[in-house]
This record gives C-alpha cells, sequence and structure tokens, in this order.
C-alpha cells in the first residue's frame, strides 16, 4: 500500500476526529513502518487506548490486554512490537519467549505496576499461608512469578470465582478489588504495615474481621481522578448521556455509571446500544477510536485525565523501534517459567 491508499485508508475511518494534515503526514510513517514489518517478520499488537492515526493504521491485532496477550501467545512471527506499555510487552514475552518483543518507548510504565514489588507479596504470603494469589496483569514479571494466577479486568471476577477459595489474595489495584468484590460478593481487608509485621488479621483495629478477599491500596494514576461528581455534572448538561467507567475506577464511579467493564467490553457496549451520547471514563484516546468505529453516536471525552505511559508511543518511535531493534524486552528464565504458570492459567479463563 503506497501513502496515498494509506492516508484515503485512514481517513475512511478518522475523516472526522484527526485533521488531513496529520492523516497525510501519519499515513506515510504508516507506510514506512509496514514495510519494516514486513523486513522483519514482525507483527505489530496495539492496545486500545493507542492514539487513533496509530490505532487506524499499523496495528495486526488491537484489543484489551487480555486479547492482546493471547495474541502474543499465537503469534509465529519473529519479532512482536507492543504498543502499549512495558507490563504488556512482558507478559508478552512470558508467554513467546522464543520471539523478540520490542516496546517503542522504554520508559512506558503503569502506577499499577509500580506500586507492588516481589518482597511485598512475599511477605503477604508469609502472612497469609495457603491463600492463593491472583495477580492483576497490570504487574512486573518478578510480581506475576510470585502468583498463582494472573487477571485482567475482563475476567477479574471469573479468576477469582474459578480458585473455589475460602480467601483469595487480590493485588495490586485497591478500586478492582472493590469493584470484583462487590460483584462476588466477598468482604476485603487492605492489610496495614502493622498487620503485615505480625499483628492477627481478624484483630486489627479491635475488630473481627469477616473477610475473603485480602487487597492492596495499588491505584490507577489515571482511573482514580474520576469522580461521581464528574459524573452527575455531565449527567446534568447532557440527560440522556449513557457512562461507562473501567473498573479501575472507584466502586463510587462504577455504581454512578450505567456500565462497568474493560476496554473491549465497554467497545461493545457502544457497539450494541443505540443511545445518542456516551462518555467513557477512561484514558481520552478510547474515545476517538471507539467515536470512529461508530460515527452515527456522539461520543463525549474527558481528557483532562491522560495516561502519560500509553501517551509514550507514538508511530515515529514504532517506526525506530522496528529499524533500531529497539527497545528489547528480556525477562530471566527463572522469573518467566515461574510468571508462565500465572499468565497461562488466565488466558484459558475467559
Ligand atoms: P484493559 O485490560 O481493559 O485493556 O485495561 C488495561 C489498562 O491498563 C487499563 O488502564
Ligand atoms: Fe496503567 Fe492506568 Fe495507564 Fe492503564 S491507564 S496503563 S492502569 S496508568
Amino acid at each position: 500500500m503506497n501513502s496515498n491508499e494509506m492516508y484515503e485508508k485512514m481517513k475512511s475511518k478518522l475523516s472526522r476526529i484527526v485533521p488531513d494534515v496529520e492523516l497525510r503526514y501519519k499515513a506515510e510513517i504508516a507506510v514506512e513502518i509496514n514495510e519494516l514489518k514486513i523486513q522483519r517478520n514482525a507483527v505489530i499488537l496495539g492496545h486500545n487506548y493507542m492514539e487513533p492515526a496509530l490505532f487506524h493504521s499499523i496495528p495486526d491485532f488491537t484489543g484489551d490486554s487480555l486479547d492482546l496477550s493471547r495474541k502474543a501467545a499465537q503469534t509465529d512471527k519473529d519479532v512482536i512490537v507492543f504498543c502499549g506499555v512495558r507490563f504488556m510487552a512482558e507478559t508478552a514475552k512470558i508467554l513467546n519467549p522464543t520471539k523478540t518483543v520490542l516496546l517503542p518507548a522504554t520508559k512506558a510504565g503503569c502506577s499499577l505496576a509500580e506500586s507492588i514489588t516481589a518482597a511485598d507479596v512475599r511477605a503477604l504470603k508469609a502472612k497469609f499461608p495457603g491463600v492463593p494469589v491472583v495477580t492483576y496483569v497490570n504487574t512486573y514479571a518478578d510480581v506475576k512469578a510470585e502468583s498463582d494466577i494472573c487477571c485482567t479486568s475482563s475476567n477479574a471476577a471469573a479468576v477469582v470465582e474459578s480458585l473455589h477459595a475460602e480467601t483469595v489474595i487480590f493485588l495490586p489495584d485497591e478500586y478492582l478489588a472493590k469493584n470484583v468484590a462487590r460483584e462476588t460478593g466477598k468482604h476485603i481487608i487492605f492489610p496495614s504495615p502493622r498487620l503485615l509485621a505480625g499483628e492477627s488479621a481478624e484483630e486489627e483495629g479491635g475488630v473481627k474481621l469477616d473477610y475473603q478477599l485480602i487487597g492492596w491500596r495499588g491505584r490507577c494514576e489515571v482511573h482514580e481522578k474520576f469522580t461521581v461528581k464528574d459524573i452527575e455534572t455531565v449527567r446534568a448538561q447532557f440527560p440522556d448521556v449513557v457512562i461507562l467507567a473501567h473498573p479501575e475506577c472507584s466502586p463510587e464511579v462504577t455504581s454512578a455509571a450505567d456500565f462497568s467493564g474493560s476496554t473491549n467490553a465497554m467497545i461493545r457496549y457502544v457497539q450494541q446500544s443505540k443511545a445518542p451520547h456516551y462518555l467513557l471514563l477512561t484514558e481520552c484516546a478510547m474515545g476517538d477510536n471507539v467515536a470512529a468505529a461508530n460515527p452515527e453516536k456522539d461520543m463525549l471525552r474527558l481528557c483532562m485525565v491522560r495516561c502519560p505511559h500509553m501517551n509514550m508511543i507514538t508511530m515515529e518511535d514504532t517506526r525506530d523501534a522496528l529499524k533500531f531493534n529497539r527497545y528489547i524486552i528480556e525477562v530471566p528464565e527463572d522469573i518467566r517459567v515461574k510468571a508462565y504458570r500465572a499468565v497461562d492459567r488466565m488466558i484459558k479463563i475467559g
């Protein structure tokens, strides 16, 4: 495909969203990337949060983290370029270790992945021996390696239920844990440093606690910022708006929204409903991508909160990743093998 054909392809989806001048510029880069992709026998995976021009031009597959993990596990290409953040690229390496996995921006991290270490998980396991550990896929490989099973926002409740355990350690997203607790009817505690240092869980705060989920106070720096007041204000201005919230939002926000689900679940929900106005409480770029796929529906966006990590992934950096073979994701084999068990168990749960 030459750059004119690429421009026409992008324009057919994005003419109402991205100005022509940007489409022409990015179409040229997309053509370069596609040539490099063939030369390197590469596959490009694009998370739903990628900016619209990138999302609609270069990925072979787009989707949420569960979807893209499966695609990474299945690919027979030599190189996987992950247009997403580090924990996603690491998950691809864990699942498909013989491939070269590239992340276009070396600093594209995640506040949730930064919120917990492998030593923290070991301390929890020592405090609650025998209790299974579920970790959100938004963690680094060494944390996954300490876990029994991973989950994503699209299968978190199903993963917890699949364990048939009286108590489960669920890490590290405080809000996802609270949303899962509500969905599954389980009670949750967040162990304090005092408790981890040896105090009895039941007696913490002098109250006998009835809990089945043990959480951690990590938060997504984007989703934690949406408030019930934001929802009320938008509803006052647009009374017929349908509001969708990612489960990394607080339980107050997910309750006040009309629907809560993973990025793929939100996309499906908009596709299948007939309302004229929608507001997605998640990374703003996804609003653009959903608007492009649903031209007859009006997508409101709250773009004052952005994911700085996802936004580091540009088309220029993706081209350079293929050109200069950077930034290579490595996971030490002893950690990878342990993390593989937890991630592989996860991708088998729908
Ligand atoms: P999804 O699994 O819903 O794509 O979410 C990933 C993520 O990082 C959300 O902030
Ligand atoms: Fe992490 Fe939040 Fe960014 Fe998702 S949106 S990658 S959870 S910081």
